[in-house]
């Protein structure tokens, strides 16, 4: 049934999904009669928000024609459960293409704290856009902010050595992180920047679309996974993968594995690791019909 909307109400709505899809929030969802709605959803449920994000579609898709080249198709079949404005790459079907969308999206991003605390760049993710294995780390560190690629410094020559040890080259894969900005001191991202910053990620991961996602370490592991177990907990098996955002029923996603290993920044502390970190690769590597190029990495 359309919903019949208040004038004011309805600006204030639109106005609503904009301020979200700056933030880089396309979806919305009902959880239910339980879940505590703000003052406009108050006034009116969540159902016009979602109705309003599906009308508002077609108004996002002329603006987004005027600022970006991308042509945007309309979502069909949108559920009452889950609503999705188009995200800006949603039909380019091309990775790097949709990439190019999403770091333009990102802008010099000033969304969380950490824009202000000491980043030089912002570290968005390197490698080939069609890989079939991506890794994520949790956040870029001083040598990563300073050459504005991710795992450059030590963690990175380890991680390069993971890489080769499983048959590959660094540029054969896409490596990301969960924060895309240094967190002063190196400390671990807070919840509330890695809210903030993964949706990027999200969308990076369904426009590449790998087969395997490894999650190196905690935090990349709680956040894509969305599970708050031990790492030693986490790892040793896969994990059936979907980006937050993209739809259950997209035809376009076509499913990743997602594996968890300890993080190489760990690995260097404490090299005992190691063999049960290669144990993880192996399991990538039979799955993705990888031969080791030569034994476990050094
Ligand atoms: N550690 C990470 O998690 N990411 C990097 O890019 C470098 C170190």
């Amino acid at each position: 049934m359309p919903h019949t909307l208040d004038p004011a109400l309805r600006r204030a709505l639109a106005e609503r999904v904009r301020y979200y899809n700056e933030l880089g929030i396309y979806d919305f969802y009902q959880r239910g009669p339980a879940v505590q709605e703000s003052a406009v959803g108050t006034a009116a449920g969540i159902a016009p928000l979602l109705a309003l994000s599906t009308a508002l579609q077609s108004e996002t898709r002329e603006e987004m024609a005027a600022r970006k080249s991308a042509v945007v198709a309309p979502v069909a079949d949108e559920s009452i459960f889950e609503a999705h404005t188009p995200k800006p790459e949603y039909s380019v079907t091309d990775p790097v293409t949709a990439l190019k969308i999403i770091r333009e999206d990102l802008g010099e991003c000033t969304r969380c704290k950490l824009h202000e605390q000491g980043r030089k760049q912002i570290v968005f993710g390197v490698g080939n856009p069609r890989a079939e294995l991506m890794f994520v780390g949790e956040g870029p560190g001083a040598d990563e902010d300073a050459q504005g690629e991710p795992f450059v410094g030590r963690a990175g020559q380890l991680l390069n050595n993971m890489i080769k040890a499983m048959g590959l080259q660094r540029e054969d894969v896409y490596i990301a992180n969960v924060v895309k900005c240094r967190p002063p001191g190196n400390r671990t991202p807070e919840p509330d920047e890695c809210d903030t910053c993964s949706p990027f990620l999200m969308r990076q991961i369904a426009a590449i679309k790998p087969k395997v996602v490894v999650a190196l370490g905690a935090t990349a592991a709680k956040n894509l996974l969305a599970m708050n177990s031990s790492l030693g907990d986490l790892r040793g098996r896969f994990y059936d993968f979907k980006p937050a955002g993209v739809r259950s029923n997209d035809p376009a996603w076509p499913g990743a594995r997602l594996a968890v290993t300890y993080h190489p920044a760990y690995l260097l502390r404490d090299p005992r690791q190691k063999g049960e970190a290669w144990k993880d690769l192996q399991m990538v590597m039979k799955y993705l019909g990888l031969k080791a190029s030569s034994g476990a990495p050094k």
